[in-house]
Parts: structure tokens; sequence; C-alpha cells
């Protein structure tokens, strides 16, 4: 008999570097798969014991800034994809943790259940995807979702969160807060409407879609694939984490303040008396488009995203990050903040 998957990937002194986006060279003490719930309960042992430790993903939003990562991962990889029914104003489905988001988001399309279909391409898994309330191109993913289901490794049992109890907000969640480091997302819910209303507000999104004929979600899963290929770098080739800062919220008055100093300032309302700033507008104004420092650099086509030159340390990551911060807020007193987890224990 084969021993159980999950000691067969206990394994010492783990290469990190495939294991996240942006390609940096680190090691971890271990890695674990979570497969199954006899390991969410071997996890919540080993956290009791005082296991120092790290969940992960996919890794494109992580970044393993140092050579050596003294935890152990555990890597979730709960499979499993189900539809629950419709109750004639949505389909419901339920997606397992580990499964892949962007081939969650095809499944969807392909069967006819619009809704997911400007999230295409985001790279990742679906157990993630709740944690910064991913977003793109005019839709996040609390529009879409109906319950987000966890392990809780206090108590050792499952339980749902409710979409308010989930605290949405851009980039945010309170997985990223209170409940950060207690629960394990196992699987999220997911009401997708019956009468699909295609998303088409955002940029070229329109336009993009009418090129390629009827209005469909499959037309519009593919405009914005296309979109985002020709601005994004395929983490595959070119190392990156996404947008590597979060567009920052400010207040209205400070905008009117800035819009008299540079009228071609970008923003978009963001609530009552706030408006978010374009973070690579500001970054690109201050010249930094496709600067170099060692082995990393800003994307020379997109001013947001921080890359891997192919030679990257996470001392020069760490330095390009202040450096992009201190010329935005020389030039706009504006703090702009890193979207991805810097990992630095
Ligand atoms: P990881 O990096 O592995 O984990 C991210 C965080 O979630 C970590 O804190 C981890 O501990 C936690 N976590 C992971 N799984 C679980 C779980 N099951 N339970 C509890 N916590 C968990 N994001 C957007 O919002 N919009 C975009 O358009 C977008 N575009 C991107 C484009 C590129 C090229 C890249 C590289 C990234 C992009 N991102 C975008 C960021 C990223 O894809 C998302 O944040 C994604 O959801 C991360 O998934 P992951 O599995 O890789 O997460
Ligand atoms: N801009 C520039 N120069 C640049 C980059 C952008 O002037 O180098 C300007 C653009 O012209 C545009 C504005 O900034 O006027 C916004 O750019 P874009 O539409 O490309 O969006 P973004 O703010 O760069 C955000 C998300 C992306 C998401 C897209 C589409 C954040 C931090 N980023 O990017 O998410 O895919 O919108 O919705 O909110 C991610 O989170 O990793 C990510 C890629």
């Amino acid at each position: 008999r084969p021993p159980p998957m999950s000691a067969l990937t206990a394994t010492h002194s783990v290469d990190l570097q495939p294991l996240h986006t942006f390609g940096l060279p680190a090691r971890a003490l271990e890695l674990r798969l979570l497969v199954n719930t006899a390991d969410l309960l071997a996890f919540a042992r080993a956290r009791q014991e005082g296991q120092t430790f790290l969940l992960l993903g996919e890794g494109s939003n992580t970044v393993f800034v140092n050579a050596q990562v003294d935890a152990t991962v555990w890597k979730v990889a709960l499979k499993g994809r189900q539809y629950l029914g419709c109750d004639g104003i949505h389909h419901h489905l339920r997606v397992r943790a580990g499964e892949n988001w962007h081939q969650t988001v095809e499944w969807t399309v392909a069967m006819g259940w619009g809704g997911l279909e400007n999230l295409a391409l985001i790279p990742g898994c679906v157990g993630a995807s709740p944690v910064q309330n991913i977003g793109a191109y005019g839709v996040e993913l609390k529009d879409r979702v109906s319950a987000v289901h966890v392990f809780d490794l206090d108590a050792q049992s499952e339980r749902a969160f409710t979409v308010d109890e989930c605290e949405f907000a851009y980039r945010d969640s309170i997985f990223k807060h209170a409940a950060q480091g207690r629960y394990v997302i196992t699987a999220v819910d997911f009401a997708l409407p019956v009468h699909w209303q295609p998303v088409l507000g955002y940029g070229d999104v329109a336009q993009r879609v009418a090129e390629l004929g009827e209005l469909t979600p499959m037309n519009l899963l593919k405009a914005v694939c296309a979109i985002r290929t020709e601005k994004l770098p395929d983490p595959a080739v070119l190392g990156n984490s996404g947008s590597f800062f979060k567009n920052p919220i400010v207040d209205t008055a400070q905008v009117k303040c800035l819009i008299d100093q540079f009228p071609n300032l970008v923003h978009y309302p963001a609530g009552p008396g706030m408006e978010k700033l374009a973070a690579g507008w500001l970054i690109d104004q201050c010249g930094l488009k496709g600067h170099v420092l060692g082995g990393v650099g800003v994307y020379s086509k997109q001013a947001l995203i921080l890359v891997n030159l192919g030679q990257g340390q996470g001392s020069e990551l760490l330095q390009l990050v202040q450096h992009v911060q201190s010329s935005v807020q020389r030039k706009y007193g504006v703090l702009i903040e890193p979207e991805p987890n810097l990992i630095q224990t």
C-alpha cells in the first residue's frame, strides 16, 4: 500500500522559487500539502504545538523575500467542483480551495453560467480569491460569492462565513485581518445570475468584445484575456506578482489639491468623500517605467508591476519598493502600499 499523499509530500529544505510567481531564490524548512480533512487536522495540531507556518496557494500574491524561510509551508490542494442547483435567480456552485482560479472561470463559462468572465486569467487558486477579494475589469469576487467555507484551526472544525462576515473591501477582507492565520479557506460558494448582465464599463472592454462579434460570456472572457495578455507579463516568462502596489484611496479634498498641480491626474470615485488614484500613473509620471535595480525592475509596459529580470534578490526588491514609494511620496505626497504579501520571516 502506498503511504498517504500528505506523508509523501513532507520534505525538508524545500525550494520555494518555483512556488511563487515572483521567483526569488528561497528555501523553507518543510512543505506539506493540504489534500483532505486528515491533513487539516494535522495542520491544526502542528499549529497548536507552536509550529511556525505559512499558508500558500499558487504563490501569485506572495513574495518570499528572504532566502531562508524558517517555517513549514502548507500548500492548499483541496480539489473538487460541484453544481449545487438553480433557484431561478442564481446558479449555485461550490468550488474547493485548491482548484485553479482561471480554469474555474473557464469551466463556468463553458457550462453557460456567466458572471466570472471579467475575472478571467487572474493567477492563483480559488481558496486565495476571497483573501484579497480579487478584482478586475469592473467586477470583484464579492459580487459573485455567497459563502466562504473554512476550517477553523482553533476549534478544529468547519464553519462558513457569510458575505457580510467576510468584510470585503478593495483588495481586502477579514482574512487579512482578524481571521488571518486562524482559518483555512476550504471552499467558496458562488451565485451566478441566471439572467446574465455583462459588465462592460472598464476601459476599452466594450469595444474589444464588440470586435469579437456577439456579446456572450465566452466573448467577454476572450476580450478580457486578450487585454490582460497585452498588458501583463506572463509569470512563466518574467517573474512578477501582478500589481505590486494597491491603488491608493485618498479624500476628495486632497484630490482637488493634486488636480490643481497635476491636471491630468487619473482618479476614480471610491465611495462618499473618497477617490482612488491610479498608482501605475503616479509611478509612470515619476519616470520610473523600465527602471532597473540589479536583478529587478519596474515593468517597461505597466509601471504598477515590478518584475524579476531573472537573477533578482530579495534585498534588491526591497530597495526598489522603497525607491518607488519615496519617489511617489515626494512628488504627490501619497503613500502607495504593496499589494502582495512580502514574507520576511
Ligand atoms: P497565494 O499567493 O498563494 O496566497 C495569497 C494569500 O492568501 C496568502 O496570505 C495566503 O496565506 C492566503 N491563502 C491562500 N490560500 C488560502 C486558503 N485556502 N485559506 C486561507 N488563506 C489562504 N489580483 C487581483 O485581484 N486582480 C488581478 O487582476 C490580478 N492580476 C494578477 C496578474 C498577475 C500576472 C499576477 C502574478 C497576480 C495577479 N493578481 C491579481 C494577484 C493574485 O493573482 C491574486 O491575489 C490571487 O488570488 C492569489 O492567489 P494564489 O493562490 O496565488 O495566492
Ligand atoms: N497607467 C499609466 N501608466 C502605467 C500604468 C497605468 O498611466 O504604467 C494608467 C492607465 O493609463 C490608466 C490607469 O493608470 O489610466 C489604470 O491602469 P489600468 O487600467 O491598467 O489598471 P491598474 O490600476 O494598473 C488595476 C488592478 C489590476 C486589474 C486592473 C483591471 C490594482 C492594484 N490593480 O490595475 O489588478 O487587473 O485594474 O481591473 O487595483 C492585481 O491586483 O494584481 C492586478 C493586476
